[in-house]
């Protein structure tokens, strides 16, 4: 997959990059954020999704847009970690001209006065490369210009309006989801380390998963895999039980309605051998609505059962060393995971998320490994093998 660099990317001309007046369109480039090595899996479903002129960029996947579609990509996107609306973009080579830009925009149309805004900003390769005093004079340009009270930290109240500075432009952004998408708004209960459920959902469309096939988890924990792919079958909008920050705009981008659940002819299984993870995930998925598509079994990993039915996918998160655990016994529990695989999952495959390549190597499958991708700390990769 090419993957723009951004450098590139601003000079196209669809994105209106030689724009050195200030302007506010109607159709801006919308960004939805993914960790790096994953933006090939957001940019198949921001394509599938039918969103426009989509491309791939370090750190996300942009595409064309208006305020509606930055509600649907809030609301509709499983994969994309946040929604940012590049809502203008103008040059500017000292700080007076900042200051005369910011002030030029309508801010009026994008905040709201009663709504308290925090201001970023990044400066890189530019005449201004003053990060505070740029942003001085932008929270100014929207104290005066709208009255809204401007905040100097980062708080969940807080709109966010990103401002980056390259190359002597300025390219605005307003965070349009808030609190991070993998926040579905239905989980309550998690365990020691739970996947976030957006990355949880970019790793299944790496296995190939689309929705119509049975997904087993047999190390479950709280069920985020099983769940997710629970309600990607049944069409479940993720972002359909909370809000965005979006909705604390002044912007016009009233909701597309949620359509109900669809059916679904196969079941998902998740197991634990651990109590709790049980119930946990039993809950999670009640509150998800998606309880009755989904089968929590408390088992150890060497009592795992083949479901009935077509061969699927197994989607999986053991435990690793530098999280949870001792990496000695690590290598004897991967070792069983790939026993167990191979003599009942014939036919199925396997999605393996671990950040230590000894132990997936542990399993004795013939595995495939990813691209690194960032998490909780660590550098974890997808393994995936045909069983
Ligand atoms: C990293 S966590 C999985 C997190 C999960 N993906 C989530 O989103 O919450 C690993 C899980 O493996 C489970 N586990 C460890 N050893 C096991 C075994 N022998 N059999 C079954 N489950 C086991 C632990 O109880 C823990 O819940």
């Amino acid at each position: 997959m090419m993957i723009l660099q951004w450098g590139v990317f601003s000079r196209l001309p669809f994105l209106m990059a030689w724009v050195y007046d200030v302007r506010m369109d109607e159709t801006f480039e919308i960004f939805a954020t993914a960790p790096p090595g994953l933006e090939a899996m957001l940019l198949a479903e921001v394509q599938a999704a039918g969103f426009a002129q989509p491309v791939a960029m370090p750190g996300g996947v942009a595409f064309s847009g208006a305020w509606p579609d930055v509600a649907r990509a809030n609301l509709e996107l499983r994969g994309a970690a946040r929604v940012l609306a590049r809502f203008a973009r103008f040059r500017a080579f000292h700080l007076a001209q900042l200051d005369k830009r910011a002030r030029k925009l309508d801010w009026g149309a994008i905040l709201r006065p009663d709504v308290p805004v925090r201001v970023e900003v990044s400066c890189r390769n530019s005449k201004i490369y003053h990060d505070r005093a740029a942003r001085q004079r932008i929270e100014r340009a929207i104290s005066e210009g709208i009255g809204a009270p401007v905040l100097p930290e980062a708080s969940e109240e807080a709109v966010r309006i990103m401002a980056r500075i390259e190359d002597d432009l300025v390219v605005l952004s307003v965070d349009a989801s808030g609190p991070p998408l993998h926040k579905r708004g239905h989980k309550e209960a998690v365990g020691k380390a739970p996947m976030r459920e957006t990355l949880a959902a970019l790793f299944l469309r790496a296995c190939g998963y689309d929705g119509t096939e049975t997904v087993v988890d047999p190390m479950c924990g709280s069920g985020t895999f099983v769940i997710e792919a629970a309600e990607w079958a049944a069409g479940l909008a993720p972002g359909r039980s909370r809000d965005f920050a979006l909705d604390r705009l002044a912007v016009q981008a009233s909701r597309t309605p949620v359509g109900a659940a669809r059916p679904v002819p196969h079941s998902f299984f998740g197991s634990d051998r651990d109590d709790g993870a049980i119930r946990m995930s039993t809950a999670n998925a009640a509150r998800a609505g998606v309880g009755d598509l989904c089968h929590f079994t408390r088992a150890p990993i060497s009592d795992l059962e083949r479901p009935g039915g077509a061969p699927g996918l197994v989607m999986v998160n053991p435990p690793y060393g530098a999280r949870i655990g001792n990496r000695k016994l690590l290598f004897a529990l991967y070792g069983s995971l790939g026993a167990v695989l191979r003599e009942r999952f014939g036919g199925w495959r396997l999605g393996l998320v671990t950040s230590d390549g000894g132990l997936a190597k542990a399993t004795g499958l013939d595995l495939r490994a990813g691209p690194p991708v960032a998490f909780g700390g660590l550098s974890v990769k997808l393994y995936q093998a045909r069983i």
